[in-house]
């Protein structure tokens, strides 16, 4: 079962719509919403703003049995070529707000855990093969960071930029990477960029939501018809053998 998580309702509504058989899952502060897309079996999710509210619905959403995990939503671009609706499809997760370092540990390195962590190669392609098919944007892999902080000023933007590589920088992607991992679970994180994480930020971030919601929907639904689309050859060949 596919897991589904944004942080915003913003992000995923367009999605709880086109949900059908839905039944609720109620969670502490957090109601999942299980149901079928393009056929495909899913938990659909708001996980609320933040990598503690990402993390705490990673892990309702694996107890509810998802098998993998897609996050998506907004983000603001660090790598200086990504402009506002560019579609970043996470090579790996950081945490850019971990600092350990007065202990000898790297910028963003949770000690006795590894600095990044990666996402699945299957699902990071198919996320990449879906998001091609969004008409007008940029389409790039790279490093997602993640951090309790609204980035808004070009000196941080700088910073992420040289200290880490990232391409983009959000609020989640890289707790719910942590768990994933933790849990041996797969999964990708897809971020439309929403304002350039700069001083404009915030102006970018309102005027810009629904046009990337609407690009996030088209990814992780060309996701759904894909997966159901390779579950159901599984299936035919399964009955073909007799299995
Ligand atoms: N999500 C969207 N834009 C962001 C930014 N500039 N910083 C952190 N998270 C974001």
């Amino acid at each position: 079962m596919l897991g589904i998580i944004g942080a915003m309702k913003e992000e995923v509504e367009l999605l709880l719509e086109g949900l059908e058989g839905e039944e609720r899952l109620d969670y502490p502060g957090v109601t999942l919403h299980r149901g079928r897309l393009d056929g495909l079996d899913v938990l659909v999710t708001v996980g609320g703003i933040g990598k503690v509210n990402a993390a705490m619905t990673t892990t309702y959403l694996l107890t509810a049995g998802a098998t993998q995990v897609v996050f998506t939503g907004v983000a603001g671009g660090v790598h200086p070529e990504l402009k506002v609706g560019d579609i970043v499809v996470s090579s790996d997760c950081l945490q850019h707000d971990v600092d350990v370092t007065a202990l000898g540990y790297k910028l963003g390195e949770i000690p006795g855990e590894n600095l990044s962590w990666p996402a699945d190669e299957g699902l990071q392609a198919l996320a990449l093969e879906a998001a091609h098919e969004v008409e007008g944007v940029n389409v790039t892999g790279g490093r997602v960071v993640s951090g309790d902080v609204f980035v808004a000023s070009p000196e941080k933007v700088a910073w992420l930029w040289q200290t880490f590589g990232a391409a983009c920088a959000e609020m989640e992607g890289a707790a719910v990477a942590q768990v994933c991992a933790r849990h041996g679970v797969p999964f990708v994180v897809i971020r439309s960029v929403s304002d350039t994480a700069d001083g404009g930020a915030e102006v970018d971030y309102r005027d810009f939501m629904p046009l990337v919601a609407r690009h996030a929907k088209q990814v992780v639904r060309g996701m759904t018809r894909r997966l159901a689309h390779a579950q159901a050859e599984l299936q035919a060949q399964a009955e073909a053998t007799g299995e």
